[in-house]
């Protein structure tokens, strides 16, 4: 790996740090966590965003909200109040109450609190660090088997949204595959999809390709369905928020329509995910999953920088037309061709996630 940071950690102080991931990639900005409310900010505000690295804010805001208990000398309501307002954050992706879940276990077991709240944050970080090298272990075979049918031409792989390192900790999900091929002198180039309307694609997959020195292009959202049917993709790969017991899987919005082409053009469509986003209480994605729906104003206004180098918000529709913005959508488990995990690849099926997890029977 070339780039020497993780997206998350911790200061002598035990102040967490973040980057600013609404600056990228024009400014490499980091901000400092002090208090539950500032990494509930973070994550509402998608200064920091992807479905791990929610999960990891989340808990170490669990940890600067027993420090405040502590340190202010709030009453035991207080705590309460912090995990209801984390867990309010944002819906869709499941690693937050996974997160949550846990710390409020680790707190459970403890007699002190502190110490208790900050080993269980670190670890979860450390563990999505090790889960991500896995999954690329796991996935790096996919892509080298392209690589030798192709007799050693790029392999071409589609990504959508950012599943890369800046969603988690370190590696990536979709990225840790791709990063592991290319450590290993497989020729790989990635399309990048935009994602619109916050562009993570344009502003984070690139960026991080960037950094790691993988060959990419950007391509506008509905780019897809040409590549794919004239040849140019070999591959899919996706992260995703909330996968269900039945393999459904959300990621963000856009993320259907590209199953739906790899479908029609008979071109492997994978999902790269940590277990911690498997939710095995639901089974119907389309029905259950709850979809985040965000302020119109993100697709009313696209953020970039301007000639003269400022970063300015630009109109690109009547001020009065209104806009929705639904932040995820579903795809049904029967479009996926298996699920990239850190003990290896699976049907996307209850049977097939129950065969690498047992543990969730
Ligand atoms: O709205 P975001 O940027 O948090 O959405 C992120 C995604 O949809 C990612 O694909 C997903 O969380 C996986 S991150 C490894």
């Amino acid at each position: 790996m070339s780039t020497n940071f993780r997206t998350i950690w911790t200061t002598p102080e035990r102040d967490i740090e973040v980057i600013d991931q609404r600056q990228l990639p024009h400014e490499f900005v980091v901000v400092k966590l002090k208090t539950y409310k500032d990494a509930d900010l973070a994550i509402r505000s998608m200064t920091v965003r992807g479905a791990p690295l929610i999960g990891a804010t989340a808990a170490y805001g669990v940890f600067l909200a027993v420090r405040e208990l502590i340190e202010k000398g709030h009453e035991g309501a207080f705590l309460d109040e912090a995990f209801s307002t984390l867990r309010a954050s944002r819906p869709t992706a499941v690693n937050l109450f996974w997160a949550l879940d846990r710390m409020q276990a680790a707190l459970d077991e403890a007699d002190d609190f502190l110490e208790a709240a900050w080993n269980e944050a670190n670890l979860i970080v450390e563990q999505d660090i090790e889960t991500c090298r896995l999954i690329g272990v796991h996935g790096l075979p996919l892509i080298e088997a392209i690589a030798a049918q192709k007799n050693g031409a790029p392999v071409n792989i589609l990504t959508h949204c950012n599943a890369g390192m800046l969603g988690c900790i370190e590696w990536g999900t979709i990225t840790s595959p791709i990063y592991q091929a290319v450590q290993k002198g497989i020729e790989v180039h990635v399309w990048v999809d935009e994602t619109r309307p916050r562009n993570q694609g344009a502003n984070l997959t690139a960026y991080e390709l960037t950094k790691h020195g993988v060959k990419h292009t950007l391509v506008v959202d509905n780019t897809g369905g040409h590549l794919m049917q004239h040849g140019m993709v070999d591959l899919v790969i996706v992260g995703t928020d909330r996968t269900t017991r039945q393999g459904d899987v959300a990621n963000k919005i856009g993320t259907y329509l590209k199953a739906l082409a790899a479908k029609d053009n008979n071109i492997p469509f994978y999902v790269a995910l940590p277990s911690t986003t498997l939710d095995m209480e639901i089974n119907d994605g389309l029905r259950e999953i709850p979809i985040e729906e965000r302020d119109e104003n993100e697709v009313k206004y696209v953020i970039g920088k301007s000639k003269a180098g400022k970063i300015e918000p630009v109109l690109i529709c009547p001020e009065t037309t209104p806009a929705a913005n639904y932040g995820f959508d579903v795809t049904p488990a029967r479009l996926v061709s298996g699920l990239i995990t850190e003990r290896g690849i699976c049907e996307a099926s209850e049977k097939g996630i129950l065969s690498l997890f047992p543990e969730f029977k």
